[in-house]
């Protein structure tokens, strides 16, 4: 789940830990059985081909056994062609060398990475916005993630109409689970039920399309109107993890369902490491998607501010990064000489504004002390905590806790130290106004691609700092059972899981002006619309490995002018462009494919340019080609502007550097030369390209790096 860990303490190193034991070493015993997918590409066209049959009878040979139930774990074969399977080691090889197989891959776990933030990228509440509520609530998000809570206000079907006729799927979420007109599907991959006992499933899919709540809050905090991007339109969840895993073998039957099931967009808030395209699950899922015309949204992955750590990688998926919103949570240290300290954390316990005793030192701290410390270790005997470590975004705690920037840390403790009877106490929190947001978060993951080092990642950035959305019951609001005992109905997580759900919002919410727009031209429409950012002064350096082509900008991106246009032709080519084999192509789309000419990954028609430039210190010129479509006025003559950020020493040219459209739908094609010499190796060298009509302005970054070192 791409939600940072509750407990602040541990902020960074628990996302490393969870990282590292996804990656647990494949045993060494050969004999040893595994479970891995087994991804056979397209399904065969052809009444007479039954991919169970042909499932059981590869494994029958590669295992000589006669009795496969106990190997075969997971049929594809609904939307694509594939099994997942319990093989040795030397199994995994031949079954590799079979007819059919495109790869074979261990299923490795994922993790799972109010709503101001709405207001805030301009989605006003109810009819200050523009809506077709008709289409609207035809369309239907499918949401992979942990469950859904189907009794949350956020999934009622108050107003609703039957499910829309194209609808196909199923309400099959175990024991007690009950769908209803809001919340059309249920799927359960796990065997305990679609139920949602986590809290992080229902507050994705609450944030893509849930209802306008009113007075939704975290025991008063953040009080407003919760709602998601679609508010009318349709929910199908398919839970992919239990309480502790997400398997690539349970996403990849989910991705087979819904895309047969007829949902009109993906959003997965999971993820892993980078991996390459044909063992990457939710890639794989993602391409045969497309091919349907339907759009994939996932999160970057909470593991920067390092490089290369961004795990959504492929060019057919819309890759969302996480950054704040104008509203933060802030709690307040009063200390009794007057001075306030403003902490961070969601802390609804309210200590009456008492003052309680400062301890510093562990074996001292008594029932009626407030506990200074570095980390939240310690004493639960304490009334409150105050600690060192400020995150940049604010926790929900089991306790009273307020965590302090490092200067006003060492100001409180010289002050307890330098005082006979320091006192103090913690506030409940309070919402403020954040004038510097957006920023992108430290933790979001980072570009460069490590996969197609000349495609960026990620896409766009979006909301995903203290989003208040709905829980569920059973999940703990801190991830700490045991020390807090609250069932809440809507909570405060902070992760690119949150931001991932508002970009398939966005990319609904667009899909209901128009309907017959593809997954590429929605992308596109969203990233070259998208609020412009710059290097963030929260202390990371944020640059296009950030934050992509910007800030998600839902009104603009209705009307972006002129788009990028992508088929699945195109994306074959980019493969191709990365050396796949014809063989291993043909599989994949079902079709006999010719890698014609060598086309360069980086000339894959994208909304943004990126290239990775072979050595530093020389000169260097790249080109980019690309082809515009017109979807603003028929008759429009767009001029190219550059805008060189700030320290870029590139020289941008444009040919031709005016294109005039005289009809919709018309397509213009041009050339974008950069050159320079001595770039930063530390940083990326960037620039936008701007294509304006004095209406629209079509923007793309256009990005060229050299080696980036693992410390920026
Ligand atoms: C918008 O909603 C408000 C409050 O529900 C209502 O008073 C107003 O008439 C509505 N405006 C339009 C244009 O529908
Ligand atoms: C079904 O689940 C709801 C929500 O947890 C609970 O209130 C209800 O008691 C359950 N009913 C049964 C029969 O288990
Ligand atoms: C939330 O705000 C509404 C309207 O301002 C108010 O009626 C309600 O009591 C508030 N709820 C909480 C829990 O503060
Ligand atoms: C979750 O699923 C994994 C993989 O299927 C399984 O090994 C694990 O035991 C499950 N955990 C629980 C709590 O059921
Ligand atoms: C960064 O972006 C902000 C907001 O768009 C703008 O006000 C500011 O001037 C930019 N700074 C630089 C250095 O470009
Ligand atoms: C693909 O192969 C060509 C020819 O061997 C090589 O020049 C190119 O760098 C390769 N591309 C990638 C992405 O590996
Ligand atoms: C490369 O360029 C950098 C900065 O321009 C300079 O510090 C470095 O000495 C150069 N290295 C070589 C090998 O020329
Ligand atoms: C890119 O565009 C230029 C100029 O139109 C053309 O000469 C070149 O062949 C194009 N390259 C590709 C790979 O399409
Ligand atoms: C298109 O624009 C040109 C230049 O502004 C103008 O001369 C022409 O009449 C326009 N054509 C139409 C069909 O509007």
């Amino acid at each position: 789940m791409e939600k940072l860990p509750a407990t602040s303490f541990c902020l960074l190193s628990c996302v490393l830990v969870l990282f590292l034991s996804s990656v647990s070493a494949v045993t060494d015993d050969p004999q040893d059985k595994q479970v891995y997918i087994v991804y056979m590409g397209s399904l065969p066209s052809g009444k007479e081909y039954t991919p169970m049959s042909h499932h059981m009878s590869i494994l029958q040979e590669i295992t000589g056994e006669s009795s496969i139930e106990d190997r075969l774990v997971r049929s594809y074969k609904r939307s694509f062609n594939g099994f997942a399977a319990r093989l040795s080691q030397p199994e995994r090889e031949r079954m590799a060398e079979m007819e059919g197989v495109v790869s074979v891959f261990r299923s490795k776990k994922l993790q799972l990475q109010t709503t101001a933030s709405w207001d805030f990228m301009g989605l006003k509440e109810g009819n200050k916005t523009k809506r077709n509520p008709a289409v609207e609530s035809d369309t239907i998000i499918g949401v992979l993630d942990i469950g859904i809570w189907p009794e949350s206000e956020s999934f009622s079907d108050k107003g609703f109409g039957p499910p829309p006729k194209k609808w196909k799927g199923v309400c099959s979420g175990g024991k007690n689970f009950t769908c209803n007109n809001k919340l059309i599907g249920a799927r359960d991959y796990t065997g305990e039920g679609t139920r949602d006992l986590d809290g992080h499933g229902s507050h994705t899919a609450s944030t893509a399309a849930g209802n306008a709540v009113a007075g939704a809050s975290f025991f008063g905090i953040g009080n407003g109107t919760a709602r998601g991007g679609v508010p009318a339109a349709r929910i199908a969840a398919y839970k992919v993890c239990n309480s502790t895993d997400c398997t690539d073998d349970a996403v990849l039957s989910a991705f087979d369902d819904a895309i047969a099931d007829g949902v009109d967009f993906i959003s997965i808030s999971l993820g892993g490491e980078a991996l390459k395209y044909e063992e990457d699950t939710t890639a794989i899922g993602a391409f045969h998607a497309m091919a349907k015309g339907i759009l994939t949204v996932n999160s970057a992955g909470n593991s920067g501010p390092s490089p290369t750590t961004v795990s959504s990688v492929a060019p057919w998926i819309l890759t969302v990064a996480a950054s704040t919103t104008n509203r933060e949570f802030l709690t307040k240290v009063v200390i009794q000489n007057g001075k306030t300290l403003a902490g961070r954390s969601v802390n609804a316990f309210d200590l009456q504004e008492k003052n309680y005793p400062l301890v510093f030192s562990l074996p001292e701290v008594k029932g009626n002390d407030i506990f200074v410390s570095r980390y939240s270790y310690g004493s639960d005997v304490a009334v409150a905590t105050i600690i060192n470590d400020y995150t940049h975004f604010a926790t929900i705690n089991p306790r009273p806790l307020s965590a302090l920037s490092p200067d006003d840390y060492n100001f409180l403790l010289s002050y307890v130290k330098s005082t006979k009877s320091p006192q103090g106490t913690v506030l409940k929190t309070e919402a403020v106004f954040n004038q510097k947001a957006p920023k992108v978060a430290s933790f979001s993951s980072r570009g460069p691609n490590p996969i197609a080092v000349d495609l960026l990642k990620p896409d766009i950035t979006a909301p995903g700092v203290e989003i208040l959305a709905a829980f569920s019951p059973l999940g703990s609001p801190s991830e700490d059972r045991q020390r807090d005992q609250r069932h809440v109905k809507y909570s405060v997580i902070t992760g690119t899981s949150m931001a991932c759900p508002h970009v398939t919002g966005v990319a609904a919410y667009i899909k209901t002006f128009h309907p017959d727009w593809s997954p590429a031209v929605i992308q596109s429409a969203i990233m070259t619309t998208a609020w412009s950012m710059n290097a963030s002064d929260t202390g990371f350096t944020s640059t296009e490995f950030a934050y992509g082509a910007g800030h998600v900008d839902p009104i603009a991106a209705l009307n972006p002018g002129l788009v990028y246009e992508l088929d699945k032709a195109d994306h074959i080519t980019f493969l191709c462009g990365l050396n796949y084999t014809s063989k291993i192509l043909r599989l994949i789309t079902g079709e006999a494919v010719t890698c014609t000419g060598n086309t360069l990954p980086r000339n894959l028609n994208y909304p943004s340019m990126s290239a990775k430039l072979s050595g530093t210190n020389s000169s260097f010129t790249v080109t980019f080609n690309r082809t515009v479509t017109n979807v603003g006025i028929p008759n429009s003559t767009y001029k190219s502007m550059i805008v060189l950020n700030q320290g870029s020493k590139l020289n941008v040219e444009v040919t031709p550097n005016v294109l005039s459209m005289k009809s919709v739908k018309e397509k213009q094609s041009f050339t974008v030369t950069v050159s320079g010499s001595n770039i930063d190796p530390k940083l990326p060298s960037s620039a936008s390209l701007i294509w304006s009509d004095g209406i629209h302005k079509v923007r793309s970054p256009i990005v060229v790096y050299t080696y980036i070192p693992d410390s920026i």
